[in-house]
This record gives C-alpha cells, sequence and structure tokens, in this order.
C-alpha cells in the first residue's frame, strides 16, 4: 500500500519571532510511520517541526503551518491508498502576519485568529480521495461521540480517538491508550507504547483496505 500520514504540530506565526503551536511531539505519527515501512508498505510523511530522527526509507515531506501540510497533503494524497492523519494542526491562525516583532503596548494584546482549512475534512470532498480514510481525535471529554462525530462528519473509515486530558498518554508522550471508532462498532486499543499501538492501528488499516477491494 503507499500510505500517507501527517504527524506533529503545525506552527502559526505571529510576527518574526513568535508563533503559536500545540504540545505534540510527533511520536504517534512517526511510530506509525515507522511500522507502515516496517509491513513494507511505502510511506510519505508529512510532518510539522519536530525534535525526532525521520524514520528510515520513508519519503518525507516537512511543512510548518497548517497551509503548508494542506498543500503538500492535495499533492501526495492523490497516489495513497491510505490516509492516516495524526498530526495536531491548528484549528485557527493569526488573521495578520506582523512584520515586525509585536512591541509591549498595553496592559492587554488582543490577538484575532481566523480558521485553518480542515485537512482530514477536505480529503472526501476537495481531494476526491477514495481510499481507507483514517483520522485521530484528541479529545478531553464524550471521547466516543466526539470521535464518532467526527467519523461521519469528515467520511472516515476508521478514527483513532485518544483522551488527552489523561496524564502519560496523548500529546509528547511514548504512550498512548485510544479507542478504534469505526462506522458500526468501536474496539478499546489498552494502554502501550505508540511503537506498538502503531502495529496494531497498522494491521487494522490493511484489513480496512482488504475490504475496500
Ligand atoms: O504527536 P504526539 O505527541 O505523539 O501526540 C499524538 C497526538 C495526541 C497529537 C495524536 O494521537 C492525535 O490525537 N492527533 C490528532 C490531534 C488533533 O488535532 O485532533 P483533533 O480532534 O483536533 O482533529 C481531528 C482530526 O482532524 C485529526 O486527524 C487532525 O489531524 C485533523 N485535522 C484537524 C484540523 C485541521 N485543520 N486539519 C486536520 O486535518
Amino acid at each position: 500500500m503507499n500510505i500517507l500520514i501527517t504527524a506533529g504540530p503545525t506552527r502559526e506565526a505571529l510576527d518574526p519571532v513568535r508563533y503559536l503551536t500545540n504540545r505534540s511531539s510527533g511520536k504517534m505519527g512517526y511510530a506509525l510511520a515507522s511500522a507502515g515501512v516496517h509491513f513494507g508498505h511505502r510511506v510519505t510523511l508529512i510532518s510539522g517541526p519536530t525534535n525526532l530522527d525521520v524514520p528510515i526509507n520513508v519519503d518525507y515531506v516537512q511543512v510548518e503551518t497548517a497551509q503548508e501540510m494542506f498543500e503538500a497533503t492535495r499533492v501526495y494524497i492523490q497516489k495513497a491508498e491510505a490516509a492516516i492523519f495524526a498530526a495536531a494542526v491548528a484549528d485557527y491562525r493569526p488573521a495578520l502576519f506582523a512584520e515586525e516583532k509585536i512591541k509591549k503596548t498595553g496592559e492587554t494584546l488582543t490577538l484575532e485568529l481566523v480558521r485553518t482549512t480542515d485537512i482530514l475534512g477536505s480529503a472526501r470532498s476537495t481531494f476526491g480521495f477514495e481510499g481507507v480514510l483514517v483520522g485521530f481525535a484528541a479529545e478531553t471529554e464524550n471521547l466516543e461521540a466526539n470521535a464518532r462525530g467526527k467519523l461521519e462528519r469528515k467520511g472516515c473509515d476508521l478514527v483513532v480517538a485518544n483522551d488527552v486530558s489523561q496524564s502519560g498518554i496523548g500529546f509528547d508522550s511514548d504512550h498512548n491508550e485510544v479507542l478504534l471508532v469505526y462506522p458500526d462498532r468501536v474496539e478499546p486499543l489498552p494502554l502501550d507504547t505508540k511503537d506498538h499501538l502503531a502495529h496494531f492501528i497498522l494491521e487494522f488499516i490493511k484489513d480496512l483496505h482488504i475490504r475496500k477491494g
């Protein structure tokens, strides 16, 4: 299979020295990329900024912003049979980029933010992707219901849901505990290393690919 994976955070610049980002380390997406290579798949990894080593034998595309990740995904998803969206993409970016460093002025500073494009949500509708579509859901409450909402709205075959309010799993941890949410069922995967979970998730994706024919 040709597999596209998005990973890591995005960075949305405010001025030449400041940006908005999140706590994603990229570990979950990179573990999936390594597992994909291990199983003999051809993997394209589109990654925001991380401190991780690029897994061997992946086609690596480095991006910084949500818009750059959108553009790269639009290109590389064309040859993919499965696409896994593990990146923590900024939902909002600053409305304006200040060319000069923003100066301290008043006691408060109000930033105007605008929505970024939903890359996963564009896969079916804008990119015309017909392969196995796997989203992630980072939730702090109502894990299954919220993940199911994303699965349906974005036309996914599977959403991997993680409770990011729990310490020791999710963002910037070596471990995770996920709920696999399918259109017709759920399957919990107990606490494990991201590397180990990635192997299981890849096996489930292979099954989905076979069933799609
Ligand atoms: O990187 P790590 O430190 O290993 O942490 C792993 C993780 C917690 C980041 C990962 O397991 C995870 O949950 N990734 C998705 C994080 C997220 O942004 O979830 P969300 O519920 O906000 O987004 C839902 C889905 O839409 C995700 O597949 C996301 O990649 C995608 N999305 C979101 C916004 C956007 N503009 N474009 C997108 O494609």
